[in-house]
């Protein structure tokens, strides 16, 4: 049997356009799905946008276009933000699709046909100018949150989901299985509020009308959370599964921002319940960004663009600075001097450093040629065998997530090599001609070790992966497939220029 994986990124609003917390949660699945890639693994990527439901209908009207209109605008700009951050998913859905259309009704009429759904009556408070219904604990002071004005108490016809009935059932699912919520923290406020009792759900709307219409009675829309997270198998082409996707990677790898964690581990695992289908494999909720210590709003004018960013940094730079500066699963902060200090400090003083030195001496002392290694001390030996204990130690970290501590173990392998340097100290080597085999090992060993440390940061930075390996003389055309061989060391004799500069400073007043 093949080894597969799954994992998915939420589906974006298209009422928004892409921020850097966009940007995050699909960069860390673009590292997961690389890193598994490379590790033998077949990987199903998928990516989206998700374009129904009031606030979309509210936010084209005030454009004064239609819906699709306003998302067929907007999904070009996710989209073409993916191609620039170099993002390597394998399918990008739209719930405005008719497959995943045609998944959601399916999957509605299968849940209703077991007797989990039925029709009742709704009642929330309304605010009429904004055409919202509110929960008594979302509004202030008895009034709506957005406008402030009155709310009178409104019932409005609605199909509920039982998902009550299920309640039992998915805390016993948590309970026993103790990686299924990550991280910890939030797996613990679930376990709570899953305690605490769970009510039948809402899943249908009539007071509008951009989203899919209940089957058989199309007054009715189907919530769009039920609609939206049914993207993660209508993009398997579920119920029918013609091509053996949902056989082959269900069930998926949900990362998800910790604000949407409860229609991810309680609505989504009750609906699967219901339809009979087993549970995802894994819900990992990441942290919040702000930026420069304050949220991140249009209104305060501080929505940091991403594709700005790249242009302005780089790709892989921006790609390394989001996963290295905040442990996944915490929030953290964005500020530009962060940025530029891991710009200049990780990236250009160790990285870069460790490139252009080894190169140069490769240059300098062996005319660019690879040469053999002869016999090793114990330096060598103690620096050669970090390659794969950093290997063992980063793969084992990246399969919990934890890509800022991955980074940090790829990091102590790039310190090592600049050490390695100063403690063998070459260019004294080079002066005594009876040192020249001392010198070779030593030589071989440190460009070797770019090799490994290309194929580490591969997930992360691949294109700085593939100008390093490429440097080496390495063939990279199946560097990001599971047919790379990790293990095969550099051939002496290897031509190797000088590299030119990956990293330059960024100098600050
Ligand atoms: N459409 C829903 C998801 C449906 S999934 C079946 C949604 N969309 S969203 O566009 O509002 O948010 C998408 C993701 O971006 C969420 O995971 C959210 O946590 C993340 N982020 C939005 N702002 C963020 C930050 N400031 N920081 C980090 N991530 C943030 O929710």
């Amino acid at each position: 049997m093949e080894k597969t994986f799954y994992i998915t990124t939420p589906i974006y609003y298209v009422n928004d356009v892409p921020h850097i917390g966009h940007a995050y949660t699909t960069l860390a699945c673009d590292v997961m799905a690389r890193f598994k890639r490379a590790r033998g693994y077949q990987v199903a990527f998928l990516t989206g946008t998700d374009e129904h439901g009031q606030k979309v209908e509210a936010a084209a009207k005030a454009n004064g276009e239609t819906p699709l209109e306003l998302a067929d605008r907007v999904v070009k700009r996710f989209q073409a933000l993916w191609d620039k951050l170099n993002t390597s998913h394998t399918d990008f859905i739209r719930t405005t699709q008719e497959r995943h259309k045609h998944t959601v009704q399916e999957q509605f009429k299968s849940i209703e046909a077991k007797g989990d759904i039925y029709l009742g009556e709704y009642e929330d408070w309304y605010c009429t100018p904004c055409e919202t219904f509110w929960t008594e604990t979302q509004m202030i002071n008895g009034n709506c949150p957005d406008c402030s004005r009155a709310t009178t108490k409104l019932k409005e016809e609605s199909y509920f989901f039982r998902m009550s009935k299920y309640q039992d059932q998915l805390l016993a699912h948590i309970e026993a299985n103790p990686d299924f919520i990550q991280p910890k923290s939030r797996r613990n406020e679930i376990l709570s509020f899953v305690r605490e009792g769970l009510r039948d759900l809402s899943i249908s709307r009539t007071s509008f009308s951009w989203g899919i219409p209940v089957p058989g009675n199309e007054k009715h829309v189907i919530y769009v959370w039920f609609d939206a997270l049914t993207n993660y198998i209508s993009a398997l082409g579920y119920p029918e599964d013609h091509n053996k996707l949902f056989a082959t990677f269900w069930p998926a790898v949900h990362v998800i921002g910790k604000d949407i964690l409860r229609f991810h581990t309680v609505y989504w695992p009750t609906f699967l319940m219901a339809a009979g289908l087993p549970l995802p494999r894994q819900i990992f909720a990441h942290g919040w960004w702000t930026v420069e210590g304050q949220k991140m709003s249009k209104s305060l004018r501080n929505v940091v663009e991403p594709h700005m960013l790249a242009d302005t940094y780089g790709v892989d730079t921006i790609r390394y600075f989001l996963l290295r500066e905040v442990p996944f699963g915490l929030d953290g902060d964005f500020s530009h001097s962060a940025l530029i200090g891991r710009i200049n400090s990780d990236l250009a003083n160790d990285l870069g450093n460790l490139v252009s030195r080894s190169s140069a001496m490769l240059g300098k002392y062996f005319d660019g040629t690879l040469p053999q290694p002869g016999i090793a001390e114990t330096i060598d030996d103690k620096f050669v065998s970090l390659f794969s204990e950093t290997v063992t130690k980063s793969d084992a970290l990246l399969d919990e997530m934890a890509f800022n501590k991955a980074l940090i173990a790829i990091w102590e392998l790039i310190s090592a090599g600049n050490k390695y340097i100063d403690e063998t100290a070459p260019w004294a080597l080079a002066k005594d001609p009876e040192q020249q085999p001392r010198l070779a090992t030593v030589m071989y060993n440190l460009v070797d070790s770019l090799r490994v440390i290309a194929l580490l940061v591969t997930p992360f930075m691949p294109q700085t992966a593939e100008k390093i390996l490429t440097l080496l003389g390495r063939d990279i055309s199946s560097l990001h497939t599971e047919e790379f061989d990790f293990s095969v060391r550099l051939t002496p004799g290897t031509r190797i220029d000088k590299a030119t500069p990956m990293f330059p400073r960024i100098e600050t007043k």
